[in-house]
């Protein structure tokens, strides 16, 4: 198994993840939609909790298997939060803005770093405003090490963007599901979001998903598909 990489760090137990919830994969499916705007209100820890257990959480625990699949189940992704101030609603008051780590195996956060971050973030992220007005952005970073010792130069190039994929489609789907928005942010400088997260040089960023409340939910309905394929079946070929 392996091991948290934040040592001695402040650990914030998660709400222990749902299985059960009333949105159907269909209609997530159907109502997912990348969303920048979102409203000025913090997400739940709830909330939080569940979308990181999508990301990359348990799902077998006999061998630590995920909720992405992933090439030889290497698992090279690794899972941050940024919380921003009053960013992350708990029973007890608001999460201290900072940047955690998200411990897998324990379902768990550790904070790796105390402070709002997510003006640095959004300065890494050419300015991209969600990153900014996002109560909390849930970050991918990548040990191609992991994947590269078994698949060699095609675990590079093929499997971890692939593995990454699966992880980032997860949390899409989850945020629509709870009623939440978020959009993957691949255009970043990397140094810099290195030195936000403090990355070990091994550790590469991916993905940003700055996450929150819709400020426009996406909808889409079954008489509006109908009508789209209806129209373009009309159209020979
Ligand atoms: C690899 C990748 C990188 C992306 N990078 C950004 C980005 O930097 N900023 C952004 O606003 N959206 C980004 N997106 C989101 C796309 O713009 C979005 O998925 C696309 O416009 C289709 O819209 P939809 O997600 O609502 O279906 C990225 C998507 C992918 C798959």
């Amino acid at each position: 198994m392996k091991k948290a990489t934040v040592k001695g760090a402040r650990e914030i137990l998660l709400p222990y993840p749902r299985l059960h919830g009333t949105v159907s994969v269909e209609e997530a499916l159907a109502n997912r939609r990348s969303i920048r705007e979102f409203r000025d209100e913090p997400i739940e820890l709830e909330e939080l909790s569940q979308l990181l257990w999508a990301a990359y959480g348990i799902s077998e625990t006999r061998y630590g298997l995920r909720t992405a699949p992933s090439a030889g189940a290497q698992y090279p992704l690794e899972v941050y939060a940024v919380v921003g101030e009053r960013g992350v609603k708990a029973d007890y008051g608001y999460l201290e803005a900072g940047i955690y780590y998200y411990d897998v195996y324990r379902h768990c956060l550790l904070l790796k770093k105390r402070g709002d971050y997510r003006e640095a973030l959004y300065r890494a992220a050419l300015e991209q405003p969600w990153v900014l007005t996002a109560p909390v952005s849930i970050i991918f970073t990548a040990v191609y090490s992991r994947t590269v010792r078994v698949y060699g130069e095609r675990g590079r190039v093929r499997y971890v963007p692939m593995d990454l994929g699966h992880a980032g489609q997860n949390v899409y789907l989850q945020a629509t599901a709870l009623g939440l928005g978020t959009v993957t942010v691949g255009a970043f400088h990397d140094e810099e979001v290195r030195e936000i997260l403090e990355l070990s040089p091994e550790e590469t960023p991916l993905y940003i998903m700055p996450v929150g409340k819709p400020l426009t939910p996406y909808r889409l309905t079954e008489e509006e598909l109908i009508q789209f394929y209806q129209n373009n079946r009309k159209s020979s070929y």
